[in-house]
């Protein structure tokens, strides 16, 4: 099966994805933990990518891309796989729509985890606060640029797989198990469509 996390920043895409890729038993795929590994390889790309972050703006796609290609290819992802923060943009999705298909694949499900930004500034908040890992991008004075761009560039593809009939939106509001408990849900329903592959 392969899954897609579309949610801002701090809406817990990360954490229901470790929760998930156990369940479902596929790999964990964040551009965002990919990216960063790149930064800390200190290659070139790395110190190009490392202020475009440390902003809280996106990638340009096509590095992206170029990311999310070559994690594909290692081979492993031939039962799904679990996108987690790609796509972003719509450009993304299309190119990622098309990558899939040359592999005879499709995405399967793409789940909105929804939750509202008081919430969000909260959550990125109290981590930009932990003194031990900050990440440069959960700076206070960095998250409304953040949450803006979600809106601005992810938002879209929302409507882009709702057209595409593989959307479940899902509350991100409640405990970790409780939000866990609502994408099983979403899962396992839409595991049991009638002809639908999946895994
Ligand atoms: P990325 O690493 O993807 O970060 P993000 O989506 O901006 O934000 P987070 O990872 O912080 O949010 P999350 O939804 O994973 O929440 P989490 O589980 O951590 O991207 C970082 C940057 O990389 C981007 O800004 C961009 O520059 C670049 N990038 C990455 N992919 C890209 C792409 N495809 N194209 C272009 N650029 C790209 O949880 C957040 C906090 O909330 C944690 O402290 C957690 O403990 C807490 N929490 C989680 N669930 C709950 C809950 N239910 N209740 C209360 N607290 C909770
Ligand atoms: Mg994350």
């Amino acid at each position: 099966m392969r899954v897609v996390f579309v949610g801002p920043p701090g809406a817990g895409k990360g954490t229901q994805s470790k929760l998930l890729v156990d369940y479902l038993a596929i790999p964990h795929l964040s551009t965002g933990e990919l990216l960063r590994e790149v930064i800390r390889s200190g290659t070139a790309v790395g110190r190009t990518v490392g202020p475009i972050m440390a902003e809280g703006k996106l990638v340009p796609d096509e590095l992206v891309l170029g990311v999310f290609r070559e994690r594909l290819g290692r081979g492993d992802c031939g039962e799904g796989c679990l996108l987690d923060g790609v796509p972003r943009t719509i450009r993304q999705a299309e190119a990622i729509d098309e990558i899939f298909a040359e592999r005879g694949e499709a995405v399967d499900i793409a789940i909105e985890l929804s939750v509202p930004d008081a919430e969000l500034v909260r959550r990125l908040n109290g981590r930009g606060n932990e003194p031990e890992s900050p990440r440069p991008d959960d700076r206070p004075e960095k998250i409304p640029l953040r949450l803006k761009v979600y809106q601005d560039q992810t938002k879209p593809l929302v409507d882009y797989y709702q057209k595409h009939g593989v959307l479940r939106k899902i509350d991100g509001i409640g405990t970790t198990e409780e939000v866990f408990g609502r994408i099983q849900g979403a899962i396992e329903a839409m595991r049991s469509q009638a002809g639908r592959v999946t895994r």
